[in-house]
């Protein structure tokens, strides 16, 4: 059992250190808020203009959200450079996230007709605003799928997925007392600017929301999931405080589970515990060493027990608020008395060690019932959420990729085209064909690497 999992690791082996990640660890400690607040207030920083200008003669192939599993090809007029601190990028890989599922099965507020969805994306940029200093026209980037300011008192502490000048939607505020990050394609409750699953597509604050590929040998495959996952995956790992010999267990093998195991064993944990329904998902996570548990074969509280008498020192919830398994939450949410189920967290809750760490990095976005309280309490549990912080590890994640100590393509199951994406939703969403990871290459991509 570690002892001190939620700040240190063995810091000669840890890549928080190595890398110097010192800013993201110091989230551990409580921030004080009201500082933050009053500067607020006070700030210079203009927020982004979130629906773009837009070029009328040139046409963007985008995918938009039309209602529950509808989501339909278009030709959109192509956005322009309409900040001075812009970015226009020609899109050579997107890929399609279990968040967009949330979309897509109707289960997430404040989406309207037509919004353009898609949230991890990577191109070459095709034209900068006056204000853009780091990136320049031909770069090849890969773009945040939280969009930053890079100036406020969250991005400048490395907690970009908090910043305060990018969304401002008073729903957001209503619901959380606070608003977090802007994102692309994610709804108006992240402020409703036009997402990746496109073409074209237009990035405020450049300078903060893209990183550079330098070598080109690294294929958009190996890199495109910096935009999220990876990062995301990373992010469960911190939240957790996963380090050499850590037991750890993660509850859902989709992408973000499977890459979050990937860490872990990356991270130094001892054992390591994947837990699903899938099969092939499954077979994934033994490709990287964690042992496995099907849930609709085995009770995972009684297994985890009986594999770990102790209970792990961490567990992980990369599943969510949307997949319900009993009755009793199916019902809840169906008439709405809950919007969020908590059977992971409940079994999570009851399967760590006492004193252990429960991680959140499946999305969650509102209220549950029979939420363990007292359990919770009782064994003196931490838990902590949150979405990813991309730019706070982009860099250091993409040197370990590059170095080749890891290999995030493992999760990538089929390749199509942008305009089959309707197909490739409904594939994902359903799990069939043994679809865990789909990458979407626009036209562009063809002519970019016939012309490396
Ligand atoms: N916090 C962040 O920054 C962030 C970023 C990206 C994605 N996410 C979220 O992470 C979650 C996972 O994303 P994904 O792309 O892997 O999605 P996914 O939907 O493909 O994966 C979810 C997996 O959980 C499994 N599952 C369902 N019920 C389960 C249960 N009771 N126990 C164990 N497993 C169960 C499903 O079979 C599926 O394989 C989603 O909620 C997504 O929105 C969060
Ligand atoms: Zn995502
Ligand atoms: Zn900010």
């Amino acid at each position: 059992m570690s002892t001190n999992n939620f700040v240190e690791f063995d810091q000669s082996k840890c890549v928080d250190k190595k890398y110097g990640h010192q800013h993201v660890m110091s989230s551990f400690t409580t921030y004080p808020i009201e500082t933050i607040r009053d500067e607020i207030r006070k700030s210079p920083i203009k927020p982004p203009t979130i629906t773009p200008k837009y070029d009328s003669n040139s046409m963007s192939t985008v995918l938009e959200w039309h209602g529950k599993k509808d989501v339909r090809i278009a030709q959109r007029p192509k956005p322009i450079i309409t900040d001075d601190s812009d970015a226009i990028i020609h899109v050579t890989s997107s890929t399609i996230c279990g968040s967009d599922l949330h979309m897509y099965n109707g289960d997430m507020k404040g989406m309207l007709s037509k919004d353009i969805i898609g949230h991890e994306c990577m191109g070459i940029v095709e034209s900068i605003g006056p204000n853009v200093k780091n990136i320049k026209v031909g770069d090849r980037v890969v773009v945040s799928a939280p969009i930053a300011c890079g100036q406020c008192e969250y991005c400048k502490t490395g907690l970009f997925s908090l910043c305060d000048i990018t969304n401002d939607s008073k729903v957001m505020e209503t619901m959380y007392g606070h608003r977090i990050c802007g994102a692309f394609g994610y709804s108006h409750l992240t402020g409703g600017y036009d997402g990746c699953q496109a073409e074209w597509v237009r990035v405020p604050f450049a300078d903060v929301n893209l990183l550079k590929i330098e070598n080109n040998r690294l294929t958009d495959e190996q890199v495109l999931f910096l935009s999220d996952i990876v990062c995301t995956a990373w992010h469960a790992n911190v939240l957790g405080g996963v380090g050499p010999g850590t037991t750890v267990a993660v509850w859902g093998a989709g992408p973000v589970g499977l890459l979050t195991v990937m860490w872990a064993k990356y991270r130094g944990a001892k054992r390591i515990f994947s837990i699903d329904c899938i099969e092939e998902r499954l077979a994934k996570a033994r490709t990287q060493g964690a042992e496995t548990i099907d849930f609709s074969k085995d009770n995972v509280i009684e297994t985890m027990q009986k594999l770990l008498p102790g209970g792990p020192d961490v567990c992980i919830d990369a599943v969510g608020f949307r997949y319900t398994k009993g009755m009793v939450h199916k019902m809840q949410r169906a008439v709405f008395l809950e919007t969020d189920s908590p059977e992971v967290l409940d079994e999570a809750i009851v399967v760590v060690r006492k004193g252990g760490s429960v991680a959140i990095i499946g999305d969650y976005f509102y209220k549950s019932n029979q939420f363990p309280i007292g359990t919770f309490m009782e064994k003196a549990v931490t838990m902590r959420g949150g979405q990813l912080y991309c730019q706070s590890y982009w860099h250091d994640l993409l040197k370990i990729i590059e170095n080749g100590e890891v290999d995030p393509t493992f999760i990538i199951t089929h390749t199509m085209e942008l305009s089959r994406a309707a197909e490739a939703y409904k594939m994902f969403d359903e799990k069939s064909d043994g679809t865990i990871k789909v990458v979407l290459k626009t036209a562009f991509a063809a002519v970019q690497q016939t012309s490396n």
